[in-house]
């Protein structure tokens, strides 16, 4: 049970990332500045840690709690507000994949950072609560 309830909380952090407004092509970092560089570094250390949480679940590394919980957080600071305020209006120039569509539909976008803080805290509590693996059947 554990299990499925940490996985369903993986795959809803993944849905979340996967419906946002980026633009369909190759990614790079070529000549970014200001707010689109931080929020690409932003989204970098977001990557990272859904890796990190990735290899924990595949098994391809062993569950390490400390390692789960700082993947947790690292969501946690970088969801929500924390998240919104790296695209203002119109921070689509160089080389950002951002799409106009963020702006377009911004109620939708923070929607979404929110999710991401949501599941990220219900993680952490998951870990805390729960703790030693990721549960039975892993
Ligand atoms: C665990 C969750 C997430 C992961 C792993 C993730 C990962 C990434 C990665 C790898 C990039 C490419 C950045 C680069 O150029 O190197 C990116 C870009 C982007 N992400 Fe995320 N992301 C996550 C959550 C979110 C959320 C919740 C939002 C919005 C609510 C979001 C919005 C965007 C946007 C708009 C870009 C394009 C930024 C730009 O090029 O200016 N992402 N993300």
């Amino acid at each position: 049970m554990r299990t499925t309830t940490r996985m369903a909380l993986i795959a809803g952090i993944l849905a979340t990332a996967s419906s946002m407004g980026l633009q369909q092509h190759a990614f790079g970092h070529d000549g970014a500045t200001g707010v689109v560089k931080q929020r690409m570094e932003m989204m970098g250390n977001l990557g990272g840690a859904m890796k990190a949480l990735g290899h924990m679940i595949s098994g391809k590394v062993p569950f390490d709690a400390g390692a789960a919980e700082k993947a947790a957080a690292v969501l946690r600071t970088h969801s929500g507000g924390d998240l919104t305020e790296l695209f203002p209006q119109g921070s689509v120039k160089g080389t950002s994949e951002a799409h106009e569509r963020i702006w377009d539909e911004w109620a939708e976008f923070e929607q979404l950072a929110d999710d991401l803080e949501l599941y990220a805290d219900a993680l952490a509590v998951s870990l805390q609560r729960e703790g030693g693996g990721w549960g039975a059947a892993a």
